[in-house]
């Protein structure tokens, strides 16, 4: 039985202060019995408050983005020995608003990737097809070749320590979410595709559904079959909504 998880992805909103508050709030109102994990991937420069104030607690703490490098003339990067030092768990790569706002190639992406498996960061890899892409049919190229990219680079056995978030782009922030059966259609070619390679890896990966999910869809979604979880946006930045999130989890 593979565990849930479900993390919000904060992007770039808030202050310190707000960030702080937001993360007081949901660490009051989780409780002990949850059923599944839960993470939160703030901004980098909020990440220092946020691991203070996450100390002792079993929320999982994540960047937004890691670079493809250790160390270096890098510019603008921030590596995963940096997100350790903070206590940064989680890493997620490759999110739509990366590859389509900032151009990052599913090379690039891949290469983020391999580097948080390396210094052993969990890497929470997005894919996800746009609204165009899905219109002629070409949903499964998409996140075929967006999948590919990562095990050609980093191997199948790498996704044993590593998460994925199937995240269709016109679904997020639109408030248009996939139907329940649109998103485990998805999540299941995705897993038998893996499992092709490596049945017991397939078997035990977390696959997350992100895009518009909120309140009262997350159930509906989080009981499909091959639905793990969630990667959460919007609603993650208001501490009721995630928390009615994470419990339906
Ligand atoms: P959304 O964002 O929940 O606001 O649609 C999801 C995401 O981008 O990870």
């Amino acid at each position: 039985m593979r565990r849930s998880l479900v993390v919000g992805n904060w992007k770039m909103n808030g202050s310190r202060e707000k960030s702080r508050a937001l993360l007081d709030d949901i660490l009051k109102g989780l409780g002990q019995d949850l059923k599944s994990d839960v993470g939160v991937c703030p901004p980098f420069v909020h990440l220092p408050e946020v691991a203070l104030a996450l100390q002792g607690s079993s929320v999982l703490l994540g960047s937004q983005n890691v670079a493809d490098q250790d160390e270096g003339a890098f510019t603008g990067e921030i590596s995963a020995l940096m997100l350790k030092e903070f206590g940064c768990r989680l890493a997620i790569v490759g999110h739509s608003e990366r590859r389509i706002i900032y151009g990052e190639s599913s090379a690039l992406v891949a290469a983020r990737y391999a580097k948080a498996i390396e210094h052993g960061l969990i890497p929470i890899l997005c894919i996800g097809e746009i609204l165009e892409e899905r219109e002629s049919e070409r949903t499964f190229d998409v996140i075929g070749e967006q999948l590919d990219a990562v095990l050609n680079t980093a191997g199948v056995a790498s996704l044993a320590k590593a998460v994925i978030a199937y995240e269709p782009v016109w679904a997020i922030g639109t408030g248009r979410t996939a139907s329940t059966e649109q998103a485990q259609e998805v999540h299941c070619w995705i897993r038998s595709r893996i499992a092709r390679l490596d049945s017991d890896v397939a078997e035990n990966l977390q696959v997350l559904y992100g895009g518009s999910v909120k309140p009262d869809n997350a159930a509906a979604l989080f009981s499909m079959p091959d639905i793990d979880g969630g990667l959460i946006g919007g609603a993650s930045l208001d501490a009721n909504s995630f928390l009615k999130i994470c419990h339906s989890a």
